[in-house]
């Protein structure tokens, strides 16, 4: 009987073991001592080689790691990732000075979810480059040498379950519209500080289905949004586009993201035209930024900035009296410093707080002497242009008067033809010659 109970125990402790293992996919120990000064972590096994002088990927670690970390090595190109590792679900070859990936370099790594490749100079990204990391769901390249990418250079082909991915400060100036492809997991991306335009749509109707944030701060993006750029984005809650070169915004640039659009920031960009409504149709925007800009006008129903739980509005141009007042009934109130937010116009109002202008004037109530700011450039043409014609005009009087004078002293006959001709001679400087 003790027998067949301590026989029990023991079937039962080894199956809960084995069940154990399985819950953690590996079952690897730390050996007692560690090559290339590497350190090696228990429960879950982790080894870290932090600066171990590393110009390739050794093979003689533990089986069985789970993390894996090579940072700050000598890495130059990976060519493929030992099948030994095949259990691990996190790889950091960050702060290398790796400049290429091999195609199919991590095509063992199906088990892998995070892949950290910050601060090295990858350039010449392919779709191939990702073959095989099926379970991946970050793929971290901030920090690289990319330039442009190009189609499909992250497709649901390789990579379905990708959730996250970095791009900022990649020295991106060329952005493919189909750089990616059929991400339906993608919930973040992050192209910020980069030095692209968006010239065309981005993706397709199967890009980006669940995309719900994308950063698109400190790049080239300008002068007019006058597209339909975000129209592929139907999850959209969170877009940055802050720090662009941005003029001029259409009520289409936003078309697609009515219903799920939440938190726009068009802070620090060159804005000094907002097309009538613009915003308007943003039925769920709750934080708008557009300080740091140039406007001097925004025409929205009052209703839409009470729907605001925050407003940002403050170091623009704007032209106060009846056009700001919708600030004294919003969230502006709250959240902008009064000394920030100063009128520009009219001349009587320069440089007084907004929110401490009455408008009981209908003077107030006029229009900015000129509501689309005019391009410095043309300032500059009309100027010259009216200096011009000023010149002319004056030259020509002073002609007329010369020749006025210069036919009624020669000219007693007053035909037409010979005070033509006296003036032309007048001009010429011999009129004073006896005709
Ligand atoms: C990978 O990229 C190549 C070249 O750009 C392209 O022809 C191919 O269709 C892409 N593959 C996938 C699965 O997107
Ligand atoms: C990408 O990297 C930048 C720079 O470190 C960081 O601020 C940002 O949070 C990252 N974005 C995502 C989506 O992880
Ligand atoms: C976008 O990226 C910039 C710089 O990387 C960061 O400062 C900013 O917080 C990001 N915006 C959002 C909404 O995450
Ligand atoms: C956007 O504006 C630019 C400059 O006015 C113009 O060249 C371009 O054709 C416009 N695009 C659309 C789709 O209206
Ligand atoms: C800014 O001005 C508004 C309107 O006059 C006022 O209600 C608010 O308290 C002021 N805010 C600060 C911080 O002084």
């Amino acid at each position: 009987m003790e027998v067949c109970w301590l026989t029990f125990l023991v079937i039962i402790s080894w199956l809960t073991l084995n069940i154990d293992s399985m819950v953690h996919h590996s079952n690897g120990k730390c050996p007692t001592s560690m090559p290339y000064d590497c350190i090696c972590l228990d429960k879950p096994l982790e080894v870290q080689c932090l600066q171990s002088g590393l110009d390739h990927i050794p093979e003689d670690l533990p089986d069985e790691i789970l993390l894996l970390i090579f940072r700050e090595n000598h890495f130059n190109i990976i060519d493929y990732i030992p099948v030994v590792y095949k259990t691990i679900i996190s790889l950091s070859l960050d702060q290398n000075q790796i400049r290429f990936l091999r195609d199919n370099a991590f095509q063992d790594l199906s088990n892998l979810e995070e892949l950290y490749l910050e601060n090295n100079q990858i350039s010449g990204l392919h779709n191939t480059s990702f073959k095989g990391l099926t379970s991946v769901r970050l793929i971290d390249l901030q920090y690289n040498h990319l330039y442009e990418t190009e189609e499909a250079t992250f497709s649901a082909a390789y990579i379905p379950l990708v959730e996250r991915i970095n791009l900022s400060s990649c020295k991106l100036y060329s952005l493919h519209g189909n750089t990616f492809k059929d991400l339906t997991n993608l919930r973040r991306l992050d192209i910020s500080h980069n030095s692209f335009n968006l010239v065309s749509v981005l993706g397709d109707e199967n890009s980006f289905p669940k995309l719900e944030k994308l950063n698109l701060s400190y790049n080239g993006i300008g002068h007019y949004l006058n597209r339909s750029f975000f129209q592929f984005m139907p999850a959209l809650t969170d877009l940055d586009l802050t720090g662009n070169r941005i003029q001029t915004v259409q009520t289409r640039a936003w078309d697609g993201l009515e219903d799920t659009l939440q938190i726009l920031s068009l802070r620090e960009n060159n804005l000094h035209y907002i097309e009538d409504g613009a915003f308007s149709g943003l039925r769920a925007l709750r934080q708008l930024d557009v300080s740091y800009n140039r406007l001097q006008l925004l025409e929205i129903p009052d209703a839409f900035w009470l729907g605001l739980n925050q407003a940002l509005v403050h170091h623009n141009e704007w032209h106060c009296g009846c056009h700001t007042e919708w600030m004294m009934a919003s969230s502006v109130v709250l959240w902008n410093d009064n000394q920030s937010l100063i009128c520009s116009s009219p001349q009587s109002m320069v440089g007084r707080q907004v929110l401490s202008v009455q408008t009981d004037q209908e003077s107030q109530c006029l229009a900015p002497t000129s509501s689309k700011v005019l391009h410095p450039a043309l300032v500059v043409s009309i100027a010259c242009a009216s200096f011009i014609l000023l010149l002319l005009v004056i030259e020509c009087m002073r002609r007329r008067l010369r020749a006025a004078t210069v036919t009624q002293l020669k000219t007693p006959r007053g035909k037409f033809g010979i005070y033509r001709r006296m003036e032309d001679l007048a001009e010429d400087g011999i009129a004073n010659q006896d005709l």
